[in-house]
């Protein structure tokens, strides 16, 4: 039976009324009309639907909308500053970790996630944290290489077989 629904999305309050089983990456996509969060596998395996809630990187196309009800969600679109890009964006950027684009706000949010933790994070964790999102255009070392640099650690990761 469907019911109303309250969820907090980039500083906005919205009322949705719909199954409380619906994934939360269809209500964000179809009801809300914000469609960084993408549709990939829907099955919790790639991580092109992330988004933030509480802060952390959450699988949205295995998350029931009722679970994110009154907490606090961050999309793609949220990241920003007004003109001014979130750090991670901005390295992403930098770093040219942009192809098709299709996985990468997932990876960014999962990427903004990991820096929050506090401290600077080794490039294993790195390599840990981001190798659970699956990118088609295999453009592994470049993503890498901008998490890299957003945490301020020094390039290492060599970047073969990707367009400069
Ligand atoms: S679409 Fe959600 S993890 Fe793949
Ligand atoms: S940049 Fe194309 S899927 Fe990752």
């Amino acid at each position: 039976m469907e019911r109303e629904h309250r969820l907090l999305v980039n500083g906005r309050e919205h009322r949705v009324t719909t199954d409380p089983d619906r994934p939360l990456l269809d209500v964000l996509r179809e009801d809300l009309e914000l469609s960084g969060a993408r549709y990939g596998c829907g099955e919790g395996e790639c991580g092109a639907c992330t988004v933030l809630i509480e802060g952390r990187a959450t699988r949205t196309c295995i998350t029931p909308v009722s679970d994110a009800q009154a907490r606090a969600i961050t999309t793609i679109e949220g990241l920003a500053q007004g003109d001014t890009l979130h750090p991670v964006q901005q390295a992403f950027l930098d770093e040219q970790a942009l192809q098709c684009g299709y996985c990468i706000p997932g990876q960014i949010l999962r990427a903004v996630d990991l820096l929050s933790a506090g401290g600077p994070p080794s490039r294993e964790s790195i390599v840990a944290a981001m190798s659970e999102h699956i990118c088609r255009c295999c453009n592994y070392p470049r993503i890498l290489a901008a998490v890299e640099h957003a945490a301020g650690l020094a390039p290492a990761t060599p970047q073969t077989g990707a367009e400069s």
